[in-house]
């Protein structure tokens, strides 16, 4: 019985984290707005003060043609997995923990979502752009 129970527990809590690590995209394209006065999504959209996000899941960081990247992103090796991108948009603090210090070299100003959902959820959304 008790047994059964710490089953059920554990498959109840792989359930309930990985969906909330999947997060929604569509609430995630909302909190997109932040990001969309510098970033276009668009197939072939022209780049804005940000490059275009259009197909960077996955994509390694610093490559999309045309853009002029900060020396300092082309050069970090990122590949733009959940932890990178959910780094990448969180505040500073876990921002340099992740990329270390240097970071502050990019080129992109921006303060950081506050909520873990929300950042769960953009990352969905980002998914989505391919
Ligand atoms: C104020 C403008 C601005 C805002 C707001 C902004 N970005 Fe950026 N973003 C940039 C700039 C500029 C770069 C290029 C950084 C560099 O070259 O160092 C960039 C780079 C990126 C990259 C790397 C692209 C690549 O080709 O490697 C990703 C991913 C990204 N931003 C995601 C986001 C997301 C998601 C948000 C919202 C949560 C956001 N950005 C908000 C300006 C912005």
């Amino acid at each position: 019985m008790l047994q059964k129970i710490f089953m059920l527990s554990f498959i109840l809590f792989t359930f309930t984290s990985t969906s909330v690590l999947a997060g929604d995209p569509e609430k995630g394209k909302k909190a997109f707005k932040k990001c969309a006065a510098c970033h276009n999504v668009a197939e072939g959209a022209k780049h804005k003060s940000g490059p275009n996000l259009w197909g960077i899941y996955g994509a390694k960081a610093g490559v999309q043609d045309g853009y002029k990247y900060s020396d300092w992103l082309k050069g970090a090796g990122i590949v733009w997995n959940d932890e990178a991108l959910a780094a990448w948009v969180s505040k500073k603090k876990a921002k340099a923990e992740y990329f270390g210090k240097d970071v502050k070299k990019s080129k992109m100003i921006f303060a950081g979502l506050r909520k873990p959902e929300q950042i769960t959820n953009v990352i969905a959304y980002i998914k989505t752009l391919k």
